[in-house]
């Protein structure tokens, strides 16, 4: 890619959508009601919008190294109030990789500057995890798998604000842990049991 090809593309774009819908564009300016808030790594390989098939409007996203959702994060913190409080989404997805470079940079041990305490967040769930990791004797799989058990827990994260917890009280809020599989192209739902999840957690995290 360079930077004229983008303006080009863009210039398709409009006309692409402009072709379907002389509208389109004065619809979009109205307003936004997406049902799904979705939070992914930043890695260039996974589209957000792309590889679940959104238009425009139809999901909010975040993106950061690792897809992670620590409750210091402003950034992340005020996508999450916005969306849910105040967008109203009716999903929550967290959407990890496999060959995630952020988790495999948290599996060694290196000195990575400013990324030092952002991985320590990932270290943190390997910690939480350690009997389960270190049992997987192949390193593809444990890595493989510390990338799941990262979106179980940043989903964990995302049940512990008081948004989330507001919005389960007063509507059909569901929070989904994905893996995109870079492989294969597919996405994967982890079918993680919340409702235990809670149950186990909820007597601590309870804010409301
Ligand atoms: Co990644």
């Amino acid at each position: 890619m360079n930077k004229e090809i983008i303006f080009e593309n863009n210039k398709k774009w409009i006309a692409d959508k402009l072709s379907i819908d002389e509208n389109y564009f004065e619809n979009l300016s109205k307003g936004q009601s997406p049902e799904f808030l979705y939070i992914g790594c930043s890695d260039s390989r996974v589209t957000a919008e792309d590889l679940m098939g959104g238009q425009p409007g139809d999901i909010f996203v975040h993106r950061n190294i690792a897809n992670m959702v620590p409750n210091t994060d402003l950034s992340s913190m005020s996508v999450i109030n916005y969306a849910v409080a105040h967008l109203k989404v009716n999903h929550v997805v967290v959407c990890g990789h496999y060959f995630c470079g952020g988790v495999k940079a948290a599996m060694q041990s290196a000195d990575l500057g400013i990324l030092n305490p952002w991985l320590r967040n990932i270290r943190d769930v390997y910690r939480l995890h350690q009997e389960e990791l270190d049992a997987i004797a192949d390193e593809e799989a444990r890595y493989k798998r510390l990338v799941e058990l990262n979106v179980q827990e940043q989903c964990v994260n995302v049940i512990k604000t008081v948004e989330v917890q507001n919005a389960f009280k007063e509507r059909n809020l569901k929070v989904h842990g994905w893996v995109f599989d870079i492989h294969s192209g597919k996405l994967i739902d982890l079918n993680i049991d919340f409702d235990k999840i809670l149950s186990e957690i909820m007597e601590i995290y309870n804010v409301g």
